[in-house]
C-alpha cells in the first residue's frame, strides 16, 4: 500500500474482494437475477420526505428496476403511504402530476376516487357492479419508511429486516442532518450505462485528481495529502461511507472570495465545520479539514453530507445497459439574494463535475460490453466499491 496513505478504516473487511468479473454484471441474464433478488428485497430510498409537506401532499416516484410507479401520500394524520400508482378498477396509472397537494385522488379513466390512505372512497354508477365490496378495492400498500429526510420502500411481502435492521450502525448516526434543507436542484439523466458502472463512480475519490483536474483542480489534496486519499473509510453490512478533506492551500477564485464573504459558504468552500452541530454520523472522525462525506445505502444510493448542504444520488437501473440517474441537492433555507446567489453558484459547479463523471459511464459499458475483460482491480481507496460488490453477491447467492 502507498505510504502515503492517510486512511483510517473501519468495519469488517474479511468478506471483501478486490478483483471483480465486470463482465458477466453487464448482461440481461444478470439484470434478472439484480432485479428479483436484490430491488426485490432490499430496503430501497425512493426520495426526500421534504416533498410531502404537511396532511394531503403526495408525490410520484418511478421505481425502475421493477417497473413501477409509487404513489407517496400524507394522509389526514400524517401518516406516510406507499401505493403501487395503479386504479384498482381496470389499471390506469392513478396519478400523473409528479407532486402537490388534495385530499382525493380521481382516477381519469371511470373517477373511481381514493383517499390519501388508499381507501377506496367513490365508485362511479356503482349499482352496475355486481359484488364490488369498496374495502377490497383500495391501493394496493407498499412497505415504507421514513429516516430523517429519505423515504424508503420494500417490495418484499414481508421483508426481512426493519428498515433500522437493514441499516445497521448508521441508523441512529444522522439525527436531524437534513433539517432546516430545501431542495435546491434536482437533475435527471437517463444513460446508455450500467447501474453498477454509474454508481461505482460515485463511490470513490481515486479519479478526482484525473478527471476533475479542470473544473477542481485543488478543491481536495494539498501538500499533505498529494493523492487525495479519503481520511476516514468505513463498510458496513449495507453501506459504506468514506470522509474526503478539503485543501487547506485552496485558493479562492474571484467569485468564490466574493460570495465566501457574503453568503454562507457551500462547496466548493469547505469552511471548518461547527462539529457540535453535526450528528454523530457526519464526519465521523471530527476532521478539521473535512469536505464532505459519501455514504453508499446499499443498493442504488449515495447520500452527500456537506456543511450547509448535501445531495441524494439515485442510480436506477432500467434494463443492463440503461441506467436513470437522478441527483437532488439542499441547502439552508433562505431570503438572503447573496446566499440565493452563493447556492447557485454552488449548484452550476456541481452540475459541472458531475457531467465529467457521468462521461465515463457510457464509454466504460461500450468497452465492457465486447466481455473481453477478464476481471476489474479495486485499489484499497476504492473500498466502497468492494463493498458494493460484497453486498450484491451475498444478496444475489441467496435462494
Ligand atoms: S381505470 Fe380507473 S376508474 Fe377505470
Ligand atoms: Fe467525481
Amino acid at each position: 500500500m502507498d505510504t502515503d496513505s492517510i486512511t483510517v478504516f473501519r468495519g469488517d473487511t474479511s468478506r471483501l474482494k478486490n478483483v471483480v468479473n465486470i463482465s458477466e454484471r453487464v448482461t440481461p441474464e444478470f439484470f434478472k437475477l439484480e432485479q428479483e433478488r436484490i430491488f426485490r428485497s432490499a430496503w430501497l430510498p425512493v426520495g426526500s420526505a421534504s416533498e410531502l409537506d404537511g396532511p394531503g401532499s403526495f408525490m410520484v416516484t418511478d421505481v425502475p428496476p421493477l417497473k413501477a410507479s409509487l404513489l407517496i401520500t400524507r394522509d389526514e394524520n400524517n401518516v406516510v403511504h406507499a401505493f403501487h400508482n395503479v386504479c384498482r378498477h381496470r389499471g390506469e396509472k392513478l396519478v400523473h402530476a409528479l407532486k402537490g397537494k388534495q385530499r382525493l385522488f380521481s382516477c381519469a379513466f371511470h373517477a373511481w376516487t381514493y383517499s390519501t390512505a388508499g381507501k377506496l372512497t367513490g365508485v362511479t354508477d356503482e349499482g352496475q357492479f355486481r359484488n364490488l365490496n369498496k374495502d377490497d378495492y383500495g391501493l394496493i400498500p407498499i412497505h415504507v419508511e421514513v429516516w430523517e429526510d429519505l423515504v424508503f420502500v420494500n417490495f418484499a411481502a414481508t421483508p426481512e429486516q426493519s428498515l433500522k435492521e437493514w441499516m445497521g450502525d448508521m441508523y441512529d448516526g444522522y439525527r436531524g442532518f437534513a433539517k432546516g434543507r430545501v431542495k435546491i436542484g434536482d437533475h435527471r439523466v437517463v444513460l446508455k450505462t450500467n447501474w453498477n458502472i454509474a454508481i461505482n463512480a460515485f463511490s470513490e475519490g481515486y479519479h478526482n485528481l484525473y478527471i476533475h483536474k479542470n473544473t477542481v483542480p485543488d478543491y481536495q489534496g494539498g501538500s499533505g495529502n498529494p493523492r487525495r486519499h479519503r481520511a476516514y473509510m468505513e463498510v458496513g453490512e449495507h453501506f459504506g461511507r468514506y470522509s474526503a478533506l478539503g485543501n487547506p492551500n485552496h485558493k479562492p477564485t474571484a467569485a468564490e472570495g466574493i460570495l465566501f464573504e457574503h453568503s454562507r459558504p457551500m462547496y466548493p468552500s469547505f469552511p471548518p465545520p461547527d462539529m457540535d452541530a453535526l450528528p454523530p454520523g457526519v464526519n465521523p472522525l471530527r476532521l478539521k479539514h473535512w469536505a464532505f462525506d459519501i455514504v453508499h445505502v446499499a443498493p442504488h444510493f449515495v447520500l452527500g453530507p456537506q456543511a450547509n448542504t448535501h445531495s441524494y444520488m439515485f442510480f436506477w437501473p432500467i434494463d443492463h445497459e440503461t441506467t436513470d440517474v437522478r441527483v437532488m441537492r439542499f441547502a439552508f433555507q433562505t431570503d438572503k439574494p447573496a446566499d440565493r446567489i452563493g447556492q447557485a453558484h454552488s449548484l452550476v459547479r456541481t452540475r459541472e463535475v458531475l457531467r465529467e463523471d457521468l462521461a465515463t459511464m457510457e464509454s466504460s459499458l461500450e468497452a465492457i460490453s465486447s466481455g473481453a475483460l477478464p476481471n476489474i482491480i479495486l485499489s484499497q481507496q476504492e473500498m466502497l466499491i468492494q463493498n458494493h460488490y460484497r453486498i450484491a453477491d451475498e444478496m444475489l447467492a441467496r435462494p
